[in-house]
């Protein structure tokens, strides 16, 4: 347990009175709160979210919704993982001290018909490919910080795009809350973590290291000095159609803030890459910093 935090500390709030009433108590008494919004089936990657949000902050709220704005029709939204006794003990055990787990009906009351449409970030690639994906999260996210009123929130450099539209949203919405990407956690074999690496079956489990291993391909050209936006791109997918099972989606070089292609690293480039094995696609993505 984290800080003498134990399972019992974490308190379980559904509605957005109880969820408030505990974050303003937390504030009234000065201490700085970190929200950590997740869809559950938490993995190591949600709790080094957790674990960052701790540091950074007295007080940690998570949430746990699988959204349904974010899927798409023919998607996984009723077959999503779903373990929310096991999710609250592992956000206990990361330091989290309240978790708020609404019912779909309290993020989206009957009638509703207000949503956020982030223009820029949103269109291409994961935009591109589910239409109305980044419209579902920046609606659910303005909603949890409306609710949570954090200090801060964190999330995942997994999802470069969805931190690239969260940040635009916080930004042009004048939103008081500070947004905190953190690294992405891996496998031992390199494989970024995602709740949805359970739909793969063994042996595209195994495939699916073709990801790192493309992505640090990149890595050592850029080390080299490589700054083509086109040989880097072609790099990453001469490695990932080396791998049979897997079929490539998008292999997108673009600029952190704005995701949009550029044609030579930028200061603070990202290299995104989605790849599907049978019917699971993953992402996955590099961060490139240039001093
Ligand atoms: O990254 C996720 O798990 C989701 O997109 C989020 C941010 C919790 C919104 O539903």
């Amino acid at each position: 347990m984290a800080d003498g935090v134990t399972a019992s500390d974490v308190q379980t709030v559904c509605t957005p009175e109880d969820l408030r009433a505990t974050v303003g108590s937390w504030k009234a008494a000065g201490l700085r709160v970190g929200f950590v919004p997740t869809m559950g089936a938490l993995h190591d990657g949600h709790l080094s979210l957790v674990r960052r949000a701790r540091e950074l902050s007295d007080r940690v709220v998570a949430s746990v919704f699988v959204n349904p704005t974010q899927f798409g029709p023919g998607e996984d939204f009723d077959s999503y993982p779903r373990s929310p006794e096991r999710d609250a003990e592992m956000l206990a055990e990361a330091g989290c001290r309240l978790l708020f787990l609404p019912q779909v009906e309290t993020i989206y009351p009957p009638g509703g018909s207000t949503f956020v449409e982030v223009e820029g970030p949103s269109r291409d690639f994961e935009g591109a490919e589910r239409p109305e994906h980044f419209r579902g999260v920046a609606t659910v996210v303005l909603k949890l910080l409306q609710l949570a009123q954090p200090d801060l929130a964190v999330f995942g450099e997994k999802d470069a795009q969805q931190l690239a539209v969260v940040r635009r949203m916080v930004c042009d919405l004048h939103l008081p809350v500070e947004i905190i990407g953190a690294p992405i956690v891996r496998e031992g074999d390199g494989l970024a973590m995602s709740s949805r690496n359970v739909y793969l079956s063994a042996e595209e489990r195994r495939a699916a290291t073709v990801l790192h291993r493309s992505l640090e391909a990149v890595r050592r050209e850029v080390d080299a000095g490589q700054r083509s936006a086109f040989a880097l791109s072609q790099l990453v997918l001469t490695v990932l159609e080396s791998e049979p099972l897997g079929r490539v989606d998008y292999v997108a070089v673009v600029d952190q803030e704005g995701f949009r292609p550029i044609e030579t690293l930028a200061d603070r480039s990202v290299i995104a890459i989605a790849v599907r094995f049978g019917s699971t696609r993953l992402l996955d993505n590099l961060h490139i910093e240039l001093g």
